[in-house]
Parts: C-alpha cells; structure tokens; sequence
C-alpha cells in the first residue's frame, strides 16, 4: 500500500527531493519521500492489476483473460506406453457355438431394487442396449429355460457371496443350468464392515483379502476376455473406495485379469517388494464346469466397466458383444456468433486446422463440422475479423451446417414465412461466401423446435434446406444421458446428441466447473470417454468460444481420443451427419417412430415451446375402449355434462380421433392438440377423447403414458363373446365383403390354415375380447387408482348410476344429475337423451341394431374360448381391489362349468 509520512530532519536520504523542494518542502509538514512515493506508484499500478484481474475473473471479461490464459493452456498428453503400438485383439468376437444355446439377455440379481452397484449394473446395461432382467437374489429362481433354449446368456450376483449362500436346491439348479447352456457368472465381492483375511471363498480354491486400499491398476494383457477393453497403460494413482478385495489362488482355473498395488507401506513377500495384488480373476470353469468372472470392487473404478462389458461378451460366447466401431463427429456450433474477445483469432483458426489434422490421423474421415449465423460474421476486433477470414479461406477443409441467420430460436416464430426470410438470408450467406449448403443437416439454437416438435422449422428446413438430418440433446430429455435416443419426424431423422462437458462459457481450463481434475476425470475414463464406448454414433455439440482461449474444444477431443486408443480397441472413424443418420436407424430401426412426450413435465422443453400451445389442449381422461361394448353411448352421456368437453370432430374417423393407435400419430402433437381448442368463454374445462380401439392396441398404453401421464381411463366391458357378435354384425353392415360371405360361426371357428383375410378378419373379432391381457399392459404403465372398468351391461340398464360413479370417479364439479337427462326409450330399447321436457333423441340407427340372437354353439365355443382369458379377468379385478365381480363374467364362466 502507498504510505505517507511526517517528513523527519536528518534524513540521509534527501538527494532525490532536491529536484522538487519548494513544492515538497513549503507547502505542508506532510509530504511524500521519493522513494516512498516510487514504492506508492508501484503499489498502486499492482493494486490496479490486481484489481482487474479479479474484475475480469469476476465479470468473466474477455480482454484480460486472453492476456492471462497462455501459460496455462493445457496440452492433450496422455500417458500412454501402448498407444502407438500395434493392437492386439484376443478372439476378436467372442464366438463359440455355444451361443446358440441360449438367449442373448442377462439375469441380474440384486441386492434390492435401490442396491447402488446393483443399479450401475442395470444402467450399463440401459446405456448399452443389453437386455437384462432383475431379480433380487435370495427369493426363489425365476424360470431359466425356455423350451431348449436358455433364457439367459450370463448370470450376474450383485454380491457374490448371494451366490454362494444360496440353498443347495437353487444352488444345484443354477449351476446345471449354467453347465447344461455353457452360461457364465459374473460376480462382485460386495465389502463388508468386517475384514477378511485369506478367507477362502466357500467350496472354491479360492482366498479373499477385503478391505483394502489400492492404486496403479495393470491389466494381463494375455487375457482371453479382453476385446474392446486394451491392456494400455497401468491406471496410475490411488483406486477408487478403500474396501477392495484382492484374490489368492490355489488352482489352475484362476487366471489374474486385473491387478492392483497396496496403497499403504504393507511389504508382502519376504524380499520386501510389492507384488502386484489380483483384484479382477478368470475362473476357466476347470474346477466345476462353470466359467465365472470375479470382481474384487464395483463399477466405481471405470476400468472396471470396461471388464465388465468384456466378460459379459465372453461369457455369452459373443452374444452380448458389443461393436468395435464408433463413430464420432463434432459439431462446432456458433462459429461467427460470439462477444468481441472470445471469437476466433488467426492462431485459434491455424491451431483448429491442425488439431483437425492430427484428429483425421487417429479418426478416418474426421472433420470439424461448423455451423454459421451469417448475421454475426466479422463482428470481431480486427484480430478476430481476421481469424473469420482465414475460416473463410479454409472453407474446404470442414463441413459446414446451417444455423439461424441471427440465432434467433424457431420455436418464437409463429409465421412460416418469416421463419423463411430468415433461414433464406443465411443461405444467401452462403452462396456469398462459398459455404456449401448441401449438407441436409441443421441444428436448432437450444435445440428449440427440434423437440417438443415446433411443426413450422420442419416445414421451413425442408423448403428452404432440404434438411434430412438433425441432433437434439433433448429427446426424450437431457437427464439421463443413456436414455436419450432419436427419431424421425417428417422425414427428417433426429440424431441423439452427447454432451461433452464444453458448455457456452467455458474458455478457460482454471474456469471450468469443478476444476480441471473434473474435464480431465471425464476424458479420463469418465463420463466422456464412457459415452464414447457406449454409443456407436456419437455427435458433440460445442461452441466456437471453445476454440479460442484455452481451446479446451481441441484438449479435449484429441486427450479423448487418445485415451480411448490407450485403453480400448475402438475402431474410431467420422462420416457426415447424412450418413451417421443412416446408420444409426439402421442399427436401430425400432427408434424411428417417435414417442411423444409431454412438455409440461419437463421446464427445459416448456422453455423451447411456442407460446401459443399450452398443456391445457390436452384430455384430462380418455374413454379407450373395446369397441362394441357402449363407448358411443357414454361418449354422448359424458358430453351433456356442462364441465367436460369431448374433441372437435375428424374429418376422417367422425368422433374418434384415433390418435395414440394409429398413423395419425405420426402427424404429431400439434396436429392431434388442434382437436382440443383452449375456448375461455368455454365452461368445460374437463377435455375428454374417445377412441373405442386404444383398448388393445400394442402401443397405446405406452404412448398415452408418456403424454398423458396422469389421465384417467375409462374402459367398459361386457361378455366378450357377446361383444364378438356385435362386431362382426357391425362389420357385416358395414359391408365387409369376408364378414358377408362367412357366417359368424365360420369367422370365429376359421382354423390358421383358413384363408389370410379370414383369419385375419378372425383375430380383429376376436382379439379385443382377451380383455385380461391388454389391460395388463395398460397396468404396466398407470395406476389401478386410474383405471375406471364400467360394466356395460349396467350402461345399457342403468346408465344413471354409472355416470353417479363414474363423476366421483373423475372427481368432476358441479355434480350433473344425469336423472334428469336420461330416460329409457321403450321403442329404441335403450336409454336416450331427455330433449324439450319430454321428447328423447337416441343414437343412431348403427347403436342398439336389430339382428338375430347369437346360436348356441357360438356362444359356447366363445365362453370355452374366452375361459382362460375370462379367469384372468377374475384375478385381476381382485388383485386390484375391485370386489364387484360383473354378472356377465359370472355367467360366460358358469356357462361354460355347465356344458
Ligand atoms: P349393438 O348395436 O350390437 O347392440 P359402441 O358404441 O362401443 O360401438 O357400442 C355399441 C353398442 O352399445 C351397441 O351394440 C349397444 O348394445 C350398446 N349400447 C349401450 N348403451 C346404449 C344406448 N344407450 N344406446 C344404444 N346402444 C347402446
């Protein structure tokens, strides 16, 4: 600090004053000594630096930050003694024939359903698309086999102590099984409080020492297992958790996959060196006919993820192998769009070039792919200007995307024509420029309108663009990342995007969130490097301010790759977007319809949402169904109620939507929320949609619950043999050319060698009527607490009180007396809509037809028919609580005990 003091006679010091005496000496007793005064100048100039700095770390001020970041930026070293080595792959793919003896799924016994490795299990699983089941381990087996055929490829105990306490019955059943279908076992030593010291494992040549701390991991390269894991380097430094276990063999069925060092000054052997200690061993089968794969910790140690995959490969005999191949691109998104003192300078651009370079050496094919808002180019300083010429110049070397002429995101467009003008003056961009713009890839700012779908960016990109692909993070939702998948939406194929960890602001490594250890732990076999292992088809998405700076973009994709080179035997390679996108709805051809979800469960898709749509468009319940059973009746009942309001009309299927069924989903949310137009004026706030055929349809139940997670349902049920006959008179006077030519006995007698329309005619009668069965898949995904089963015959006779029921059901207010407005029409035979005080109007002349009664045979051909599905109806009316068991079922049951 500057400091000030009375000037003191005698000073031995004074030569300097003498150039300014009378200003110094005669104006005050307080003045400063030069000396001083240098030191206070000096003080002051550091006093500002420092000063600045903290602004600018504070307000993240680009001028200074460029001035400090040199030194520090770092450099994509990783250590790695293999890495220009060659690569040697151990049985490529794991083959034996005896893959063929059972299916390529993993049994998984867990602790309990909330165990901690027990879920990373499952989550490895999920994020590689490996079939699994769960069971918690100590209850009975589940069922093994199936017919010949083993259900299950590889058997994994959370804690394999489960393992070897099970009872010898169980014990006896699961090892045949596993030598009868060559199965392996994976298992987990899961630490306990108390530690164990050469405890032998219980009926195995085996010895355990738990609890311990360990570091520098090495793997035998000699293993069998290895095959997308690569004996690289040793992971050097301390092991994740202090509860390891280490293994000590007394048998030749023992192979050491993974050893590790003590992390402490414990010396064992008798020459005082360390021996590296056996945490991960093979066991051959040698000793009981059974091959296993023993871990001494979980999945915390990412290596060990690694393994984990390889031994599931191995033990199924290559079924659950996963692909070598990844392939991998980059997206630089924003490339012209940033503040002055973060763009790109000449150097930003010469050092993008050749990383890219070096990057195309280790990934065939790889190339930067850059996306532009021409709005924003050379709004730099004149360094910056010059760094987006020099992109500009280079234009070859990269692939190029399209982005918002201003950035501006597509969802806040409510006019296809501007959304137009603007996407157009970006391409005008190009054309000036020379940027290609035959790509057919876009991204959308924020991922807005790519999903929840914004109908009019897809319809602008495909005029304007021909766009045929894109990548969101969002669908079905960022978190979590392993869930994320894509779909294809007007013809354009949505691309899951990874994320990176490279966010907007990140520029400097001393900035990034959580330190540099947190991007180095994620390229480091974290979470980057595991996306990278997981997903075949892997897209990043970062920023131009990435590049500059720190370029944190180019350390980390080159530190990543060479990581994986190190450790895996990945085959990298990149491709254009087009072409990734055909692989990947190659690879998953089960992905491309989409399943929409509702935005107003998650705040980030409410964020990138029009704000003309609104949740409120949607039904509160739905009537689902089965045809046949009174669902037009309740319809018309449920639509006098001053409260509720059914769907405007289609034009195509009249009252029906049919939406969660049929190719009309396809067409999208926006299509399907224009039947329900939010009126204010309007006092029905209870939106309801009927669609008789959702009840069995195969995908509905998990449709609706992804859009309407809490709807209640409605369903009616009657004899489903009487039912049958309804249809088929309906279809028959529908003109159905089979249903006229073939009686209704003929129909549902038609054997599977019958002609393909009659059988299938057959199944469309009958199948609806397995009632059981599909409502077990609506129970899969919603509540019993949400489902309302009406019986119709009480609909046909007392139609009043199931409307009581049901508005307690729905909790709906006011309370609509239905006596006034129902009354029974003697000459329809049913009940009818009250109209003028005492004039009714019934439904149509096709509700209530006139037809001949059912033969007898019929009917007893359908209740033996429907007997097994009828008494899974009994069960499951109980196991959900509903006591009233229907007359109906009653009696097709008693029926059928009759004959
Ligand atoms: P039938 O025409 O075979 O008698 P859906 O509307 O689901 O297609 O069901 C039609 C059935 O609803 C009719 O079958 C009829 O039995 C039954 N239904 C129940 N209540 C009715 C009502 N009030 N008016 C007319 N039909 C009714």
């Amino acid at each position: 600090m500057c400091d000030s003091k009375p000037l003191l006679g005698g000073h031995n010091r004074l030569p300097t004053i003498r150039h300014f005496p009378h200003r110094i000496v005669k104006k005050s007793n307080w003045i400063l000594k030069p000396a001083t005064l240098r030191k206070c100048v000096v003080a002051v100039i550091v006093f500002s630096i420092a000063l600045i700095i903290i602004y600018s770390k504070q307000t993240r001020s680009p001028y200074l930050t460029r001035f400090m970041q040199r030194s520090n930026r770092p450099e994509p070293n990783i250590r790695c003694g293999v890495l220009n080595g060659p690569r040697i792959i151990q049985n490529h793919d794991h083959k034996t024939d005896a893959r063929l003896r059972s299916y390529p799924k993993v049994l998984v016994f867990v602790e309990t359903m909330y165990s901690k490795l027990g879920r990373d299990i499952a989550e490895l699983l999920v994020h590689t698309r490996i079939k699994y089941k769960i069971e918690v381990a100590g209850k009975s087996l589940p069922v093994l086999t199936n017919l010949d055929k083993g259900r299950y490829g590889v058997i994994v105990f959370e804690n394999f102590n489960r393992y070897l306490q099970i009872d010898n019955w169980n014990r006896e059943l699961l090892d045949k099984y596993c030598r009868e279908y060559s199965v392996g076992i994976i298992g987990f030593i899961t630490p306990e409080e108390e530690t164990f010291v050469g405890s032998q494992l219980k009926g195995f040549p085996l010895f355990i020492h738990t609890n311990l701390k360990l570091k520098d991991a090495a793997l035998n390269p000699a293993s069998q297992i290895l095959r997308l894991t690569r004996a690289g380097e040793t992971a050097w430094g301390e092991l994740p958790g202090n509860d390891w276990t280490v293994f000590q063999a007394n048998h030749s069925t023992y192979e050491t996959l993974e050893w590790a060092n003590r992390n402490d000054n414990f010396q064992n052997n008798d020459s005082g060196a360390k021996l590296p200690l056996p945490t991960v061993i093979q066991d051959h089968g040698l000793f009981d006919n059974i091959q296993r794969v023993i871990f001494g910790s979980g999945l915390k140690f990412w290596l060990h993820r690694l393994l984990f995959l390889d031994s599931l490969s191995y033990l199924s005999h290559g079924q659950l192998s996963l692909s070598l191949d990844r392939k991998f691109l980059v997206d630089i998104d924003d490339i012209f769009v940033g503040e002055v003192g973060t763009r790109l300078r000449q150097e930003d651009v010469k050092a993008l070039i050749n990383t890219q370079a070096r990057i195309a050496n280790m990934v065939p094919g790889f190339k930067f792919n850059l996306g532009f808002s021409g709005k924003y180019f050379h709004h730099g300083n004149n360094e910056e200007d010059k760094g987006d010429d020099l992109i500009l110049e280079n234009i070859d070397k990269f692939m190029w995307f399209s982005h918002m002429w201003n950035h501006q995101q597509p969802h806040l467009y409510d006019n296809l024509t501007s959304l137009m003008e603007d996407m157009v003056l970006n391409k005008n961009f190009a054309k000036d420029k020379g940027i290609p713009i035959d790509s057919g890839y876009s991204i959308a700012p924020h991922h807005s309108g790519v999903y929840p779908v914004h109908e009019l960016l897809y319809t602008a990109w495909k005029k304007v663009w021909n766009i045929r692909v894109t990548s969101t993070e969002e669908y079905p939702h960022l978190r979590p990342a392993r869930l994320r998948r894509g779909f294809i939406h007007r013809n354009i194929m949505v691309l899951p995007r990874q994320t990176c960890g490279l966010f907007t602001h990140t520029m400097l490594i001393d900035r990034y969130p959580g330190g540099r250890e947190k991007l180095d732990e994620s390229i480091q076999g974290g979470e980057l490097f595991q996306t990278i292992v997981y997903n075949p088809i892997n897209i990043f998405m970062t920023h131009m301010s990435n590049y500059g700076n720190d370029r944190l973009g180019l350390y980390t994709f080159e530190s990543v790759i060479k990581f994986i080179q190190c450790w895996t035997n990945i085959k990298l390679s990149s491709a254009p977007p087009l072409q990734l996108a055909e692989n990947y709805f190659k690879l998953y051809p089960g992905e491309a319809d989409p399943v929409w979800g509702n935005p107003c469960d998650d705040p980030r898709h409410q964020k990138i949402w029009s704000r003309n749509k609104s949740c409120d468009s949607l039904p509160k319940f739905l009537v689902i169904g089965p045809q046949k059973t009174g669902t037009t009746a309740l319809y018309t009942f449920l639509s006098l109620h001053p409260a509720i309001a059914s769907n405007l009309p289609s034009p195509t299927t009249f009252e029906e939507i049919q939406f969660f069924n049929a190719h009309n989903y396809l067409r999208g949310l926006d299509w399907y929320m224009d039947f329900f137009p939010s009126d204010s004026n309007s006092s029905a706030h209870y939106y309801f949609e009927k669609s008789a055929t959702y009840f069995d349809g195969e995908l509905v139940p998990k449709r609706v619950h992804a859009l309407l997670p809490h709807a209640k349902l409605i369903t009616i049920l009657i004899s489903p043999a009487r039912r049958a006959y309804s249809w088929y008179q309906h279809t028959k006077s529908h003109g159905d050319i089979i249903a006229n030519n073939y009686s209704f006995h003929q129909v549902i007698t038609a054997s599977d060698t019958a002609p393909k329309p009659l059988r299938d005619l057959r199944n469309r009668c009958l199948n609806p009527g397995k009632y059981a069965q599909h409502l077990e898949r609506w129970l899969t995904y919603f509540t019993p607490q949400s489902l309302h089963i009406i019986d119709g015959e009480e609909l046909k006779s007392n139609p009043v009180d199931v409307m009581n029921e049901l508005q307690k059901f729905l909790k709906i207010t006011p309370f609509f007396n239905y006596t006034e407005h129902l009354r029974f029409d003697p000459k329809k035979g049913f009940f009818c809509q009250v109209v003028n005080g005492d004039h009714t109007k019934c439904l149509g002349r096709s509700k209530g037809r006139q037809y001949p009664p059912m033969e007898e045979k019929s009917l007893k051909y359908l209740q033996r028919y429907y007997l097994s599905h009828n008494t899974a109806l009994v069960k499951l009316y109980k196991k959900n609580g509903i006591r009233t068991i229907p007359n109906w079922l009653k009696d097709d049951l008693s029926d059928k005990t009759d004959s």
